[in-house]
């Protein structure tokens, strides 16, 4: 039987090193939707697409082919025929994906990706419209967050241990304006949805919110 997890959240709240682990420990597959959107902003920047521009965007809307592809149980994003997945991790793609997830057309065309892949495989989807768009009727839906400083330093730590030179304080800043762009967004903007179970991980580790997550599936399975 299929069987799917919504995890929602903002930006460093977690998210996807939590949802990548619990699917491995549940045999499930780990679905990030975030990737999409950043393949979807990779082809605005590489064409010089102004995401303001409704008629620019919907061209490219209808040029965009996105395939979502699995190596080893990694997911990969292809895009256009080129496997990117590499490319989507950079500051600047994260900025514009937040642009480009404003887009009516491209809501639409990664949300029928994202429950066609649900509909196939039992999956930990994670993003910021999951419980509340995709996937209205997940088994488990989960709001993930932590406080913003938390956030900000789990990502300067990130790219300390890269030796990436960077700022905290910066880091905050560009974490707000996420927030405020995804929470406040005309379509589908980030919000818990109401049977969402929220977790506040700034006082918790991996480990931990990966074992309330997965006593949280065997509650249910089992009850
Ligand atoms: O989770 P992330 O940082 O990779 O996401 C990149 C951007 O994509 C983020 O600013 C919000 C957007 N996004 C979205 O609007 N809906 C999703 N389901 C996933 C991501």
């Amino acid at each position: 039987m299929i069987y799917n997890i919504a995890i929602d959240g903002p930006a460093g709240a977690g998210k996807s090193t939590i949802a990548k682990l619990t699917a491995k420990e549940l045999g499930m597959i780990y679905i990030d939707t975030g990737a999409m959107y950043r393949a979807v902003a990779y082809y605005f920047d590489a064409n010089d697409i102004d995401a303001c521009d409704e008629s620019s965007a919907k061209s490219a809307c209808d040029n965009i082919d996105i395939d979502v592809i699995y190596e080893n149980g990694v997911q990969q994003i292809i895009l256009n025929g080129e496997n990117i997945t590499p490319k989507l991790r950079m500051e600047a793609i994260g900025k514009m994906a937040s642009k480009v997830a404003k887009i009516g057309c491209v809501r639409e065309k990664l949300v029928d990706i994202q429950r066609n892949l649900a509909k196939k495989e039992s999956v930990i989807m994670d993003g910021r419209d999951i419980g509340t768009r995709v996937l209205p009727d997940a088994d488990i839906k989960i709001y993930l967050t932590a406080g913003v400083s938390v956030r900000a330093k789990r990502r300067y730590d990130e790219l300390a241990a890269k030796d990436i030179a960077c700022d905290i304080k910066e880091i905050e800043e560009d974490i707000k304006n996420r927030d405020y762009e995804d929470m406040h967004r005309k379509i589908s903007p980030l919000r818990q949805a109401e049977d969402a179970l929220l977790i506040d991980t700034s006082d918790m580790d991996i480990r931990e919110v990966v074992d309330r997550i997965k006593s949280i599936y065997e509650e249910r399975r089992n009850g």
